[in-house]
């Protein structure tokens, strides 16, 4: 059975296990600061009681800032990226969030079509932003009711 939740401070190491084992995007730590920021909000998506993906996102004011999300390896292609995005952008409405801001590495095409796909346009990017030297891509998605 497939459910959404958010997942508590207490739950990180769930969280840290998942990016481990998927994008290694933080360490523990980075992990456990980033659910004591404030505005954050994390969310899991389960199959059969087990995270399969997760997402951070950042609430300021009328916007909302993707920090991280990610589906595990082997249940991509099969949907669940885009049953959990659907959701997060539910949320976001609920919320009254005008706008959904992101940044993705410029080599990251699959991403690229995946926010494409939910119709994230190009607004920016930062030069030589990651560890290897690529762009960060500015996407954001305005939201209407
Ligand atoms: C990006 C990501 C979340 C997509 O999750 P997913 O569950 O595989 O996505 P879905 O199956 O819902 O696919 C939705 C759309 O994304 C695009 N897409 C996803 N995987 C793709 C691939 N391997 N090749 C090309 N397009 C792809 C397609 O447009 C697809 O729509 P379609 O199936 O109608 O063609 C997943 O690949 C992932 O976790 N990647 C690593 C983390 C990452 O890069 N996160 C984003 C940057 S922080």
């Amino acid at each position: 059975m497939l459910s959404i939740k958010e997942i508590d401070q207490k739950e990180f190491e769930l969280c840290y296990e998942l990016d481990s084992d998927t994008i290694s995007l933080w360490t523990k730590k980075q992990w456990h600061s980033e659910f004591n920021k404030r505005g954050v909000k994390v969310v899991g998506i389960f199959l059969k009681n087990k995270i399969i993906g997760t997402y951070v996102v950042q609430m300021i004011i009328d916007e909302a800032q993707i920090n991280y999300f990610s589906i595990k390896q082997k249940f991509r292609r099969k949907a669940y990226g885009s049953y959990l995005m659907s959701y997060l952008i539910k949320e976001c409405k609920k919320l009254n969030i005008k706008k959904l801001l992101l940044e993705v590495s410029e080599t990251n095409s699959i991403a690229d079509k995946f926010y494409s796909k939910f119709n994230f346009f190009t607004v920016g990017r930062r030069k030589n932003y990651y560890k290897n030297g690529s762009d960060a891509v500015l996407k954001e998605k305005k939201l209407i009711k």
